[in-house]
């Protein structure tokens, strides 16, 4: 990250910080210069007129967008928590409460700055310098358009949609966003994990030779699942099937994208990263062998995929969710002079190393640490394309599993086929829907089409 020096060469510190701080609004509205953009938004913003106080919205007040919530407000500098929305009621008082109790002089959100329904988010994002956008991954594409269209910073969790339709949302609001200046963090954060940072300058700096393979993997346990029955229990009353689905959004493609989306696109973004570029080409196997039940949605509880780049060298991917198996989160590469253990930090051969630290900066802090301190010094930061592409790597992956066939990557992203609902409303039916026994049907290989 380069610190933008527009101005005169200063004296000490303090003036460069004044100097920055105004170049930065300068640049921001002469960029944007619309009255409904972004220059106008940051001007009238406390934060622009002498106040240092950045104001958040979190929008997904979920597990995770509670933690980034918890993180942003743990950054130097003023900042306060203004609004919240999130699909449900109960899922954001109960993050209001833990977020409260844990940064009482920081959170600010009085009721009506809470806002709950799927049209939440334009009313949170509006009241806000800075957005964290951490609903299931399906929402993004909508989120973060409007996001940029209020001109506002953003920090948003991966994935970043679901479908090609969604990548092409993202990367249009992605060059927006650019242009306005503003500054994206993407949750990917091994990007700002020393330990990832030291190894990926190694193996660019040819520490292993000629990367001609790669292996990487996501194999773990089922997460979370809310049965039907339970929730009714809960709640007292019939769930809409649009309800349902939004509780155990982990199991629906249009709101999750499968788990190799979900979580397997932390390994394949390093296998970009370490390629400095994204495959052309995939194939694969996939299905749901062990997680079987109308608990579970229509996702595959496997997927293993071989990844092709344009130097013709191959990823080797696989994610599983099935217990009592061999279990590994990581990445290894092969290079012409030597091997690398991307995850923990190992070369192998004539440039041997590795790295044995005890106490990195959590990585979940430092990437918010690192979006603030260029929100608030105007450094370049933009994750976004590199967050559609690197979500577009998984959502190749998974028509390569679903269809059986070999996918090509031009093809995927200019894909017309949409995941997605043409209606959010809590009656509105979404795109799959379960048979008459309360069974969702999964991707059949050979038969279902993907692009
Ligand atoms: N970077 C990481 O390591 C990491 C770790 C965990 C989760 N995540 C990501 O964070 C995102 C959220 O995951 P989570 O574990 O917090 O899930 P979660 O279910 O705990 O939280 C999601 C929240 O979003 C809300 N929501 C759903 N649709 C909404 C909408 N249209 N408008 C407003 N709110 C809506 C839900 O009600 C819920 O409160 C996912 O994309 C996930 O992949 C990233």
């Amino acid at each position: 990250m380069q610190e933008n020096k527009t101005m005169n060469e200063t004296k000490n510190s303090k003036d460069q910080e004044f100097l920055n701080r105004r170049g930065f609004l300068k640049t921001t509205s002469t960029v944007v210069g619309g009255a409904l953009l972004g220059g106008l938004s940051i001007e009238r913003s406390a934060f622009a007129a002498g106040d240092d106080t950045l104001k958040i919205a979190l929008i997904g007040c979920g597990g995770r967008g509670s933690g980034a919530a918890g993180q942003a407000l743990s950054t130097k500098g003023g900042i306060k928590l203004v609004a919240m929305a999130d699909a449900f009621k109960d899922h954001l008082e109960s993050s209001f409460n833990n977020l409260k109790k844990a940064h009482p002089d920081r959170v600010e959100v009085p009721e009506d700055h809470r806002f709950v329904g799927f049209d939440a988010y334009k009313q949170a994002i509006a009241l806000a310098d800075v957005v964290i956008l951490a609903t299931p991954p399906g929402f993004r594409p909508i989120h973060f358009e409007e996001a940029v269209k209020q001109g506002k910073h953003i920090f948003m969790e991966k994935p970043v949609a679901t479908d090609g339709p969604g990548i092409r949302r993202v990367l249009a609001a992605a060059e927006e966003s650019k242009k306005k200046n503003l500054k994206v963090g993407v949750g990917l954060q091994r990007h700002h994990q020393i330990g990832y940072l030291e190894t990926l300058k190694r193996l660019h700096g040819g520490a292993i030779g000629d990367i001609v393979a790669m292996r990487c993997y996501w194999n773990g346990s089922t997460p979370w699942v809310h049965p039907r029955a339970e929730l009714e229990k809960q709640f007292g009353r019939p769930l809409t099937e649009m309800e349902y689905q939004m509780r155990n959004w982990y199991y629906f493609v249009w709101i999750c994208g499968d788990h190799i989306c979900e979580q397997h696109i932390h390994n394949l973004d390093v296998i970009n990263w370490v390629k400095n570029g994204y495959p052309v080409r995939a194939h694969g196997m996939g299905g749901c062998e062990t997680r079987k039940g109308k608990d579970y949605g229509e996702i595959f509880d496997h997927h293993a995929v071989e990844f092709e780049y344009a130097d013709g060298s191959r990823c080797f991917s696989q994610c599983r969710h099935q217990l009592g198996c061999w279990n590994s989160v990581s990445e290894h590469v092969i290079g012409t002079k030597g091997t690398c253990d991307v995850s923990s930090y190992t070369i192998r051969g004539p440039k041997a190393w590795e790295r044995r630290v005890k106490g990195d900066p959590d990585p979940y802090q430092q990437e918010h640490d690192d979006l603030f301190d260029a929100i608030r010094n105007n450094k370049p930061y933009n994750e976004a394309e590199n967050g559609a592409k690197s979500t577009m790597t998984s959502i190749l992956g998974r028509m390569a599993t679903y269809s059986g066939k070999i996918v090509e990557w031009e093809k995927a992203i200019n894909s017309e086929i949409s995941v997605m609902p043409k209606v959010f409303a809590w009656d509105a039916n979404p795109p799959t829907m379960p048979n008459e026994n309360g069974w969702y049907a999964l991707a059949v290989p050979g038969v279902t089409k993907v692009v």
